[in-house]
């Protein structure tokens, strides 16, 4: 029996002074987080408020995509150093290190909403004795650290104190794993040295510079790390509309950018802009706690205005090749937000899908991850959206193929065949993945963003 099972962990892993370590909040940041703390060394337990999702866990089953996760779930659930448990009360009573990885969504204004934070804070009031550090990992706005603090003492029967670190993470879907264990960076906010030093024995077998800063620091470093990344994607891509314009081509822009170390290559690949359940929410989020700071963020908000163009600029093109929309049949290749996940959370493909959808287009979907999170979203519906089983059943009868998340095998496809099973020969690549030259060779039309 592994739920619930704290005191049969292995003697043979590393545990706190007194206690575990315990992972609050099992999603893409939580579960990564307490199986990379278990390879580590660490007996860690994992709590999540939603009973589907543990079950899963418990029975070995990643509950989504991510290179590598899955294994290392069964071998911390056999090596016992990772144990499941549906009860945040136990979980919290046993462990001395708490990691809260909960959700902080967007709300209707682009805040963010911090109520799980709170509800985590406060069930921490009622069941913890006090010994215990806290350790946010969730992304939250600057001071919520704090306010972690202070709920916890606001809210306990005899005044419990426990102290608070701010520990971002910075994993990339798709990548976190190998991001949680090889790090370019660890990031540690805290407010005094035995947080400090329980922390540095915590992640001391992973070795990359380990950054100690105050708690306000960590928070806006997180932040404005993702704030930084967006910006210079649209960036990016108001220089791809440039390009287009002057017949210049984006690609090799960003090639001799990247090529001066104080720019750097990465994040300068134009397309049809971010999407996830990070930067566009965090973004407004960063606008809404600068502006309640009375702080100028309209470099943040002209970042998050291009971006919202992406989409509808990609498909004037493809309007400009089949014209009306309305009953022409249009393939799409990918639907994840990027590759190497199935999370289609704010996912550029899924909005151009959505109005594709709703302008009468014929669709044939097709992602090699995230079809089954699509489907519930847009079931199927015979003759108006289907989803098929290889990107050249896509192209079947095709009046265009858009190619939306640059999965690697995308890059490799025949395309004669793709040609010879469409209707009209006419290739939308809204991530530059394909070579220009190729594409046309092959006799197809071929349209990209800031290429020639
Ligand atoms: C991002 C950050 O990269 C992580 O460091 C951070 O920890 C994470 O958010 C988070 O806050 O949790 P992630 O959302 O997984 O990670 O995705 P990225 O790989 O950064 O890509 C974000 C979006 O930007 C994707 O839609 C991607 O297609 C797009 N992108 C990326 C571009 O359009 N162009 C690029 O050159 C790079």
């Amino acid at each position: 029996m592994r739920d619930g099972d704290v005191d049969g962990w292995e003697s043979s892993s590393k545990t706190m002074t007194n206690g575990k370590i315990s992972v609050v909040g099992l999603g893409h940041v939580g579960l990564v987080t307490a199986l990379g703390l278990a390879e580590i060394g660490w007996t860690v337990v994992g709590t999540d408020s939603d009973p589907k999702k543990l079950a899963a866990i418990r029975e070995g089953k990643c509950p989504f995509f991510e290179p590598g996760l899955q294994q290392l779930l069964v071998k911390h659930l056999d090596s016992r150093r990772f144990v499941p448990n549906g009860n945040l009360a136990d979980s919290i009573s046993a462990t001395s290190v708490v990691f809260i990885c909960v959700g902080t969504p967007q709300k209707e204004s682009g805040e963010a909403d911090l109520s799980q934070l709170d509800h985590v804070a406060r069930a921490i009031a009622e069941h913890s004795d006090g010994n215990l550090l806290l350790v946010e990992k969730s992304t939250a706005p600057v001071t919520s650290a704090r306010w972690i603090a202070r709920t916890v003492q606001q809210y306990s029967r005899d005044g419990v104190k426990v102290n608070v670190a701010c520990n971002p993470e910075f994993l990339r879907e798709g990548t976190a794993v190998n991001d949680f264990l090889h790090p370019d960076r660890i990031v540690l906010g805290v407010d005094c040295d035995e947080t400090r030093d329980t922390l540095l024995k915590i992640y001391e077998p992973i070795d990359c510079p380990k950054l100690v800063t105050d708690l306000n620091t960590a928070e806006l470093i997180k932040h404005s790390a993702n704030a930084f990344l967006s910006t210079k994607i649209s960036f990016i891509n108001m220089v791809a509309d440039l390009c287009e314009a002057t017949g210049a081509d984006v690609t090799k822009v960003a090639e001799g950018m990247g090529l001066d170390p104080r720019i750097g290559r990465a994040y300068l690949g134009a397309g049809i802009g971010f999407g996830g359940y990070c930067f566009p929410k965090d973004i407004r989020a960063f606008v809404h706690i600068g502006e309640s700071h009375r702080v100028d963020m309209s470099l943040l908000k002209a970042a998050e205005q291009i971006n919202l163009k992406r989409v509808d600029r990609f498909l004037e093109k493809l309007r400009a090749r089949v014209w009306v929309l309305r009953g022409k049949t249009i393939g799409i290749l990918g639907l994840a937000f990027k590759a190497g996940t199935d999370d289609v959370r704010e996912s550029p493909a899924l909005a151009v899908v959505r109005q594709l959808h709703s302008q009468g287009a014929i669709l044939r979907l097709y992602d090699p991850q995230a079809m089954d999170a699509v489907r519930q979203a847009l079931p199927e519906e015979p003759g108006r959206l289907e989803y098929v089983k290889s990107p050249y059943e896509v192209a079947k009868q095709a009046d265009a193929v858009l190619l939306l998340t640059e999965w690697p095998e995308f890059a490799n496809l025949d395309l004669a065949k793709l040609r010879d099973s469409m209707r009209l020969p006419v290739i939308g690549d809204g991530r530059n993945l394909l070579d220009p030259a190729a594409v046309r060779v092959a006799g197809i039309d071929y349209f990209s963003l800031g290429r020639p």
